[in-house]
């Protein structure tokens, strides 16, 4: 038998947006639930692992934000038997129970993942996309991609015929928006039917996963212009639920309306969820005090000022006032910090 690495622990560290690529390569390792994603219990034995090794790391090259981590220790790996397929569970191979760790684990070799055409992974990003994506940022997000024009149709067309894991991040994240509007178009709102379209399951989508987003608030939200017109202005809360906040500290409870309540020294403000670079939407990373942009990496301190990665400039924040002692977020208004608009009275308020 050959020697190899066989991974004997697999863990999702903090961070996930629940999309779906990691059950996609390995199924009977990773279950990805409404709001996060979660180990199989049976997979917490390194004797169910070892034969998954290949299906776990490639599961760990396609999590889009780097949290699947796993030990592994040189072991003789087992002969896949001819034809075996990559995951028990295609094999309908019996699950290990959680109990009987002890017990041998089926031997089935996990299948070397097939190598994609080059053109199609990430390396070189298509002009098409990039140029889409470039339209969705300038011409107010996702309604570029929500109703294409002559230039950008042909792009959503080849995003919706390529395997998301055969795109770059920031294709998937156009194709998100394109399975976005399918999904509007069939009537559904579930977050899997919003994610249908993407293999990746669209974990930006998702990023509402990470924060309860549902899909029909993130979808209101992703398609302003097209299913509705929503209103601009949405009270959040009394003052004192935001005044008992840390400096620092980021409340998330908003992310489905589209910003995220930011507490600064003496003040709050409305932290527009978009990415300055092309568009996505960075996670809240609590352990490591930041924002994080799953497509191209970019870090934003708690403020919103940039500092990692290809963004240009901080997030942008919107209006926020008090009204009638409510924090009320006006979304039509922005405030810019590299124009000195962060200094404007409407840009924060005193709690
Ligand atoms: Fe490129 Fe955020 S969209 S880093």
């Amino acid at each position: 038998m050959a020697t190899k690495e066989l991974v004997t622990k697999v863990w999702i560290e903090d961070g996930c947006i629940v999309c779906d690529a990691c059950e996609t390569s390995s199924p009977t390792v990773f279950e990805v639930t409404d709001d996060t994603c979660i180990i199989r219990p049976e997979a917490l034995s390194a004797e169910f692992t070892k034969p998954l090794t290949d299906s776990i790391v490639e599961a760990a090259e396609e999590c889009p934000v780097d949290v699947i981590k796993f030990d592994t220790v040189a072991g003789e790996a087992p002969d896949a038997p001819a034809g075996a397929p990559a995951d028990p569970a295609e094999a309908s191979v019996e699950k290990a129970p959680a109990a009987a760790a002890a017990k041998p684990a089926p031997v089935v070799e996990a299948k070397a993942p097939e190598k994609k055409p080059a053109a199609a992974v990430a390396g070189d990003p298509d002009p098409a996309i990039q140029s889409l994506l470039r339209a969705a940022t300038s011409r107010g997000g996702a309604a570029a991609i929500l109703a294409p024009d002559e230039g950008s149709a042909p792009a959503v067309k080849a995003l919706q015929s390529t395997p998301s894991k055969d795109l770059p991040p920031d294709a998937r994240q156009a194709r998100i928006m394109a399975g976005t509007k399918k999904a509007s178009e069939e009537g559904g709102v579930s977050r899997r039917g919003v994610l249908a379209g993407s293999a990746c399951g669209v974990g930006w989508l998702a990023l509402g996963g990470t924060t309860a987003v549902s899909g029909l608030a993130f979808q209101r939200f992703m398609m302003p212009n097209v299913l509705e017109e929503p209103d601009p202005k949405v009270r959040v809360g009394p003052a004192d639920v935001y005044s008992s906040m840390n400096p620092g500290e980021v409340n998330e409870e908003t992310k489905p309306d589209g910003f995220w309540i930011i507490r600064n020294e003496g003040s709050i403000a409305a932290l527009n969820i978009i990415c300055t670079h092309l568009g996505c939407i960075p996670n809240w990373l609590p352990n490591d005090r930041k924002f994080k942009c799953p497509c191209h990496g970019s870090g934003f301190y708690p403020d919103g000022i940039n500092f990692e990665g290809p963004a240009p400039r901080p997030l942008e924040r919107f209006r926020i006032m008090l009204v009638d002692g409510i924090v009320t977020v006006d979304r039509s208004k922005k405030f810019q910090y590299e124009k000195g608009e962060w200094d404007n009275p409407d840009s924060y308020v005193e709690v």
